[in-house]
């Protein structure tokens, strides 16, 4: 099979390329357009062409589509903060993307897999029983969240008024190699083999629902070859810890004291829960996790950014002192 893979130099998108080539004999193009979260390195080595261009460009994306027999759709910008600061990539690229992806893959027959996020859902309070289901009503809190939001709306009307063959998956929060030194996990590993005190938001209760970026490929691959055209998959690994507990985690890992780290400000609007519940796409899917030992998936993810800091080293300074700007 053909695919093309949409973001596919970014840090969940890389992840995806190389779980299909490890596990399937698909012939993979990737389009991105490297911005200042993807990188060619992710991709060095595997049989992949990549395709350097904007989602949002219809012509680039309607000549790709045309050659292809599958998209699995990843481009997008994905940093809450940064959506705070300059929402306006993010109508672009979430937005914009999705439409072009949408009217090729009608004009061309082509099937499509969006990928997308929890956060489309909201969050909840950390004594709510509920986990999110499918069915869960849209209630996005940020530019980034109701961006995404919007894109799944839009794929659903082309799926209901076109007839576009698309399944679409939620995914929570993915941790491992390659994700970009501003996100939570990876920023706190690198401010500790710096020397820096990791950097928590407000009371650090919030909770999210970690799941290993390999993981969530493998359960993308499953949708795309078993996914209902037109349904909706949830995917979590029952992660749930609040950022308390992973940064003590971290520096437990890393040899340092379980409280050497800062509070600092809090982000606006920041969503106190989020949490998955998978049961649809494991029982009708037959899809589980791997990585089911969060303190070993992290202890690997350590690993990873001790010995691959020529890749995330030129992004840090300029990723910090935005934060410090800020506060945070
Ligand atoms: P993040 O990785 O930005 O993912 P998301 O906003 O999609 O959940 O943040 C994960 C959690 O960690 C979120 O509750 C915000 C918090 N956070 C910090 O406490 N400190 C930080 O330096 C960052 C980047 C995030």
């Amino acid at each position: 099979m053909r695919l093309l893979v949409t973001g596919g130099a970014g840090f969940i998108g890389s992840n995806f390329v190389h779980h299909v080539i490890t596990h399937t004999d698909h012939h993979v193009k990737v389009l991105d357009k490297l911005t200042y979260a993807a990188s060619r390195e992710a991709l060095a080595g595997l049989p992949v062409e990549l395709v350097v261009g904007d989602v949002a460009d219809a012509s680039t994306v309607d000549a790709l589509v045309a050659e292809t027999d599958a998209v699995v759709h990843f481009a997008a910008e994905s940093h809450n903060d940064n959506s705070l600061d300059d929402p306006s990539p993010f109508i672009r690229t979430n937005l914009l993307g999705t439409f072009a992806i949408l009217e090729a893959v009608r004009k061309h027959d082509v099937h499509l897999h969006h990928v997308s996020t929890d956060e489309v859902y909201g969050d909840l309070a950390l004594d709510d029983p509920k986990r999110f289901t499918e069915d869960t009503p849209y209630a996005p809190s940020s530019p980034y969240s109701a961006s995404k939001a919007g894109s799944d709306h839009l794929v659903r009307a082309w799926v209901r008024s076109f007839g576009v063959r698309a399944t679409v998956s939620n995914c929570s929060n993915n941790y491992g190699p390659w994700q970009h030194v501003e996100k939570f996990i990876p920023r706190q590993i690198t401010n500790v083999i710096d020397g820096i005190r990791p950097r928590v938001y407000g009371d650090g209760l919030n909770v999210r629902d970690w799941i290993h970026a390999d993981d969530h490929s493998s359960a993308v691959l499953r949708i795309l070859d078993a996914g209902r055209i037109g349904e909706t998959y949830l995917i979590g690994a029952d992660g749930e810890r609040n950022n308390l507990e992973v940064v003590r985690l971290i520096l437990t890992l890393m040899d340092q004291p379980a409280d050497a780290f800062d509070q600092v400000t809090d982000r606006a609007g920041h969503d106190r829960r989020y949490a998955i519940e998978s049961g649809k796409l494991r029982a009708e899917l037959g899809w589980a996790p791997r990585f089911e030992d969060f303190e070993q998936g992290l202890a690997d993810t350590i690993e990873w950014y001790r010995t691959h800091e020529e890749w995330w080293r030129p992004h840090k300074a300029a990723t910090e002192s935005s934060y410090a700007a800020k506060g945070m």
